[in-house]
């Protein structure tokens, strides 16, 4: 291990402002991350001497070539999949500075194609229609099943088919509910195939989320199937299928078409509740359709799918991401992060329902003809050697999961991962939040047998994908930092006035100009779009996210800025939790904040005020956590509800957040000034009341 020198991609050689001066709110974890981060560790020679990227020089060479002209960089790559028809010109058009008009990003404009005829009929036609596309592995060991490309394509062809013929036309929205079986990438394949917009909403969110969604999109179909086993437990999806649709036909939103795959593992479909007329069984019409399905062709522009996601007030955001750009981005960024070789099976275990199931599940993998593994179960079922289990079973070589996964196997200890032999892995992959340098470590060393790089991808549903990652093999890495720009991306670090900063300092991250996977809009509220993402630091795209650039270059995200939080990798709006909360009869006020926890990353702490004359008790506590399980999902049950007399407010009314984040974390001599509160005598209350 020399001395490790190099020009970092940024302007590393100016320093002006310090750690100490940022202006975030970091999160714990981003400031334990902040002493360690002078470690290095290298790639072996072995690995990097067979790596797509094989050194630093080389990526700076690309990088450069995607700042400098990125119309050449991305349309030599976008040459490389099948379009109809050529895009215009002009590669890409942007406005990001909402002081120069309205926030307008395109990309490939012109260029006709469809994302499922390159994910399938090109891998087919290629001569890999054998290869596998799909592993399914059930939630029950023993239980699997897969897929060739050939198989797939037919797959989606009759679903396709049988879409159409229920009347799903290019542009309309198809809500799917589905868990982890092989048939919901088949179902985003066959909307993209038709051109029709698939919003997966992940099967752990309650009947009144899913309602909510199928309002705001008001889709043609609805398709889910009858229930799921999680681990040791069986989830009647149909049931929260039925109450939702009941819900939104309130509001004068009827679906006609709600078909809905028997998934005999869980449940039989004698003892599912039924409308007739409205409720269709899969197996009963899709195998009868054709087996080819002509395509839609579609501009890169047209919509491809609509991911909701939690933004800072109560209502969710439906990021809208389009086809072209899309499609180049998700398969370079999958390719090059994880040194892809035709010869890799891939294991990423997040589920569809979220955006890393998009990209990094279905789309950038396939289009890569990749061999990808859906998991239906749960990581430590049976128990927590089932990752690795899976990892030998198939000969896994890449690996991608979230940390909140890592630390929880890493308190089961080391021999449930030992007893495998885990030889076939080549890459390791993180994401969702700050991975730890002790879980990064563990993860290398225990998991990787210190064999394998780490990417740890910072992106967003928003950003479509990677951004700041790990090219594994290019360059030594430090653990807990994303390392460096994915190629085309410009980050930027600014301070709370919207000044750039250079080199070594914290604050805000911004993007300087768009990439082909961002998205371009919020569904139906283009103003939110530009108000969220656009007015904060005018001339750059904001993430919420907080940054630090340290004297190296290296990149080191420090959590959320804004009032998300991020627990397990999900991201729940605060406003979305209290607004559950008071909706509950006994509750007049609430308050949620995110407190470090040990396994998730963060935990959701929510201080409730309750009507007056109410006394607390602990059944009231449970009702109040089965309120938001059954408005958000169980992920969003709060950990801790702190009962308060009073919420901490200025003059003006605004909630203090600052101090109750305090309180929430015991850092009860760091509360500063309270001097500005109406009353600050609910501070001392609170703290009475901490452990109660
Ligand atoms: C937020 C986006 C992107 C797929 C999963 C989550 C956090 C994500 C990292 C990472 C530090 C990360 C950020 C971001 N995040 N990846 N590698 N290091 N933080 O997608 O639900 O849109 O959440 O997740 O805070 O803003 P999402």
């Amino acid at each position: 291990n020399g001395i490790w020198r190099h020009p970092c991609p940024m302007n590393m050689n100016v320093v002006t402002s310090s750690r100490s001066s940022c202006p975030i709110n970091a999160v714990v974890l981003g400031e334990a991350l902040a002493s360690e981060e002078s470690e290095l560790v290298f790639p072996s020679k072995d690995f990097s001497g067979q790596a797509m990227v094989a050194s630093l020089e080389k990526y700076l060479e690309m990088y450069k070539r995607s700042i400098e002209d990125p119309a050449g960089f991305w349309s030599d790559i976008a040459s490389q999949f099948y379009w109809k028809e050529k895009w215009g010109k002009q590669v890409y058009s942007e406005n990001l500075d909402v002081r120069k008009g309205d926030i307008k990003i395109e990309w490939f404009k012109g260029g006709i194609t469809n994302i499922c005829y390159n994910c399938l009929d090109r891998n087919v036609e290629t001569g890999n229609g054998d290869k596998i596309a799909i592993y399914w592995e059930g939630n029950e060991p023993g239980s699997d099943g897969s897929l060739t490309y050939s198989q797939l394509l037919q797959k989606v062809c009759q679903l396709a088919n049988y879409l159409k013929d229920v009347g799903v036309k290019k542009g309309d929205a198809v809500v799917v509910y589905l868990p982890m079986l092989m048939e919901l990438p088949i179902t985003m394949l066959a909307c993209a195939r038709i051109g029709a917009i698939h919003s997966v909403v992940f099967a752990g969110f309650s009947s009144e989320s899913l309602a909510q969604r199928i309002m705001d999109c008001k889709p043609k179909a609805v398709i889910t199937c009858n229930a799921v086993k999680r681990g040791p437990k069986v989830i009647y999806l149909k049931g929260i299928v039925d109450t939702a649709l009941a819900e939104s036909a309130k509001s004068g939103i009827s679906i006609d078409v709600c078909l809905t795959y028997e998934n005999q593992s869980a449940m039989m479909r004698g003892e599912t509740k039924w409308q007739e007329g409205r409720d269709i069984w899969w197996q009963d019409v899709v195998p009868k359709y054709p087996t080819t399905c002509e395509v839609e062709w579609v501009d890169a522009e047209d919509p491809l799918f609509l991911l909701y996601t939690s933004g800072s007030t109560g209502k969710p955001k439906g990021v809208l991401h389009t086809t072209g750009g899309y499609m180049v981005y998700t398969a370079t960024t999958f390719k090059y992060a994880f040194d892809y070789k035709p010869s890799d099976v891939y294991w990423c275990t997040a589920d569809c329902g979220w955006i890393t199931g998009h990209s990094y599940v279905t789309y950038g993998p396939m289009l890569n003809g990749a061999t990808v593994i859906v998991f239906e179960g749960a990581p430590s079922y049976p128990d927590p050697g089932r990752c690795w289990d899976i990892v030998d079973k198939y000969k896994v070589t890449l690996f991608y999961t979230a940390p909140t996964l890592v630390r929880s196997l890493m308190r089961a200890g080391d021999e449930y991962v030992t007893r495998y032999s885990r030889k076939s892995l080549r890459v390791l992959g993180s994401v969702g939040e700050p991975i730890n340098p002790s879980a990064w470590r563990w993860f290398f060393n225990v998991v990787g047998d210190s064999r394998c790089p780490i990417s740890d991808t910072w992106w967003q549903t928003e950003t479509g994908g990677f951004m700041i990652t790990p090219l594994p093999g290019a360059w030594p890495q430090k653990p807990g930092s994303a390392t460096f720009p994915f190629f085309g991306v410009q980050p930027a670090i600014v301070d709370e006035k919207g000044l750039k900063l250079e080199g070594e300092c914290s604050g805000y991250l911004c993007v300087k100009s768009s990439w082909p996977g961002a998205f371009r809009t919020l569904y139906g509220d283009h103003e939110r779009y530009e108000t969220t993402y656009f007015k904060p630091f005018p001339g750059y795209y904001f993430s919420g996210d907080g940054c630090s650039r340290d004297k190296d270059g290296y990149y080191w995200l420090t959590g959320r800025v804004d009032d998300v939080i991020n627990v397990s990798g999900h991201r729940i709006g605060t406003a979305e939790v209290e607004s559950a909360l008071v909706s509950h009869p006994q509750c007049s006020e609430a308050a949620v904040v995110g407190v470090e926890h040990e396994v998730k990353g963060q935990g959701i702490y929510a201080f409730v005020t309750l009507a007056d004359g109410v006394p607390y008790s602990e059944e009231l506590r449970k009702s109040l956590v089965v309120t938001v399980r059954k408005q958000i999902g169980a992920f969003a049950a709060p950990d801790k509800i702190h009962w308060a007399p009073g919420l901490p407010k200025t003059r003006s009314g605004k909630i203090m957040r600052r101090i109750l984040r305090k309180i929430a974390s015991r850092q009860l001599d760091e509360l500063g000034d309270t001097s500005t509160l109406a009353d600050p005598s609910v501070v001392d209350q609170l703290i009475a009341l901490s452990d109660s």
